[in-house]
């Protein structure tokens, strides 16, 4: 009885102690074989008895052992053909899209002069995208030809630049502001190597009293040096929009041929980033500014063109495929 308890309480923690037990109890030497040779003294009619009892405990040990062993072969078999050692598969990094990597440049650069960022939505009415901005109502952007409508009537449509940002933000926030409007716009056009349907914009705006040309001019030029190197030089020529006046478009010297002459900047030595201009008076206007006591600068550019210049990228189709291994070519996401 007490050897039967002695059994039951017995332990092992690995799979030799498991057959030292084995070799105490069972083997030939082992306790259980010396209570068989023990049995010649047992009283004849004590045998039968005595005997089962032994037979018993013998049965009880050999199945604890069994047991134990088990438990370990069962837990072995848990890594089984794994080599915990094994150093781990490599995590695949993602890279980010070249247009996010220029709009971030572009919203760091500006950042560093003090200009927030502001988003509006991408479906607008006519008010925000036209009217307000001083598009006469006979306008050709208006037109079916370049504006996707997607109601008539009240006019709802998707807006065809980031110029109805401005709106919405002067609308909201008195003088002075300072932001840029990153975002996506939306025109009807054939898609084609240089132009596409779908393309992203920043625009830039700064309202406050005494804001003057030589302001913007500076602002850019600041820009363009941080964007395209210290040596770039900017130009302006006088140009139109409804919503600014005097209006400009910005020529930086080509970043590829140093200004010699190459066929990415036709050989002129100069390449059309941008427009800008003064707010105009009926823009502040519209959005109840005080135009005798504000004035205001604005900018608007299109990041494909800028990472297309950037990263000689031939064709705008590319930033929209997402084919993986124009993808892979950018820096990586961390
Ligand atoms: N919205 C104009 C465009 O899409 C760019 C622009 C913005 C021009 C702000 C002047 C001022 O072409």
């Amino acid at each position: 009885k007490a050897l039967q308890q002695e059994i039951d309480e017995a332990k092992a923690s690995t799979l030799e102690e498991v057959d030292e037990l084995r070799i105490k109890y069972i083997s030939k030497k082992g306790k259980i074989n010396q209570l068989f040779s023990d049995f010649k003294n047992v009283p004849n009619e004590q045998k039968k008895e005595v005997g089962k009892a032994i037979n018993d405990l013998k049965n009880f040990t050999l199945d604890k052992i069994n047991n134990l062993r088990d438990s370990f072969s069962k837990s072995d078999s848990g890594t089984d053909g794994l080599d915990l050692t094994r150093p781990g598969e490599p995590v695949k990094l993602g890279t980010r899209h070249p247009l996010a990597l220029v709009k971030n440049e572009i919203i760091n650069i500006f950042g560093r002069l003090g200009f927030a960022v502001a988003e509006g939505p991408e479906i607008e009415d006519d008010w925000h995208v036209f009217s307000a901005l001083n598009f006469p109502p006979e306008h050709p952007a208006r037109d079916m030809q370049d504006t996707f409508f997607i109601e008539k009537d009240p006019d709802i449509l998707l807006r065809t630049h980031t110029s109805s940002v401005q709106i919405r933000v002067m609308e909201q926030k008195e003088p002075p502001i300072r932001a840029i409007f990153p975002g996506r716009v939306f025109r009807n056009e054939a898609i084609s190597a240089r132009s596409h349907c779908i393309f992203h914009q920043v625009e830039g705006l700064y309202v406050d009293e005494n804001v003057s040309f030589a302001d913007l001019k500076q602002t850019l030029l600041y820009f363009a040096k941080e964007l395209f190197g210290e040596e770039t030089q900017i130009r302006l020529r006088p140009s139109y929009f409804p919503f600014t006046e005097p209006s400009a478009e910005m020529d930086v010297s080509c970043s590829i041929c140093g200004g010699e002459g190459c066929n990415v900047c036709k050989y002129t030595g100069w390449l059309e980033i941008l427009g800008c201009g003064m707010v105009d008076p009926n823009v502040l206007e519209a959005c109840n500014i005080d135009s005798r006591k504000y004035t205001g600068f604005a900018f608007g550019m299109g990041i494909e063109r800028i990472a297309m210049l950037r990263y000689g990228i031939k064709d705008i189709r590319y930033f929209f495929e997402n084919d993986i291994r124009f993808l892979k070519q950018f820096e990586s996401a961390i």
